[in-house]
């Protein structure tokens, strides 16, 4: 059931090296092209990297533009950052197997919107498959479109590490409860 699918997703950026089959990726791929879009200008675009020179590339072009965002980020984040040990390095983009990058249509209606549909979808098509990804939103894209000769008129909007988990750790994930998060009129009983 999807809630299951739901409640059992959590983000993992720890990722064993182990080889995925790309079926698994191609049937990801297939569930986040059937969201719906704006006026279904289906703006999205996927690039599957699994090259390990190019992940390489695409690595040390994020932990660079991470170093200057952390020294940026208000004084909150930072607090948030380390607590979540969230720093400017990023294995997890060379230890996945695959990188899902997404890439939207700048002028399509509704781009943004559309293409974090598709991303949901797939976040919940990834936990199905049996694997785990982080969504992983760099601040600036610029070198990558260069890495990944993005054509213009598209942005990479996000990447999808994609592979199997490297350890389970306990971790409580804190969601807000359906009662903080829904009102019926009239109020249900429940
Ligand atoms: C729009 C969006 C952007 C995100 N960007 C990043 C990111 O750049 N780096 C990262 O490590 N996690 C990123 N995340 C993951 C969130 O930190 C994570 O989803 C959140 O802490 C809730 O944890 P959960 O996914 O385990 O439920 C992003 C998530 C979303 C939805």
């Amino acid at each position: 059931m999807i809630v299951d699918l739901a409640r059992r997703r959590v983000t993992i950026r720890k990722f064993l090296s182990k080889e995925v089959s790309i079926q698994k990726i191609i049937r990801i791929i297939e569930v986040g092209r059937q969201a719906p879009s704006g006026a279904n200008r289906q703006p999205w675009r996927f690039i599957v990297v699994s090259d390990a020179g190019l992940k390489r590339r695409i690595r040390e072009e994020c932990e660079k533009i991470e170093r200057g965002f952390h020294r940026k980020v208000p004084e909150w984040m930072k607090k948030w950052l380390s607590e979540k040990k969230i720093t400017p390095i990023k294995k997890f983009l060379t230890e996945a197997p695959y990188l899902i990058v997404v890439c939207s249509e700048k002028t399509a209606v509704y781009h943004v919107q559309s293409i974090w549909l598709s991303i949901g979808y797939m976040l919940l098509a990834i936990e199905e498959e049996g694997l785990a990804t982080v969504t992983y939103t760099p601040s600036r894209t610029a070198g990558i479109r260069e890495l990944l000769k993005i054509p213009d008129g598209y942005i990479a909007e996000a990447i999808l590490p994609v592979g199997l988990v490297s350890c389970i750790s306990l971790r409580i994930i804190v969601r807000l409860m359906r009662n903080d998060v829904a009102v019926a009129f009239p109020p249900s009983s429940s």
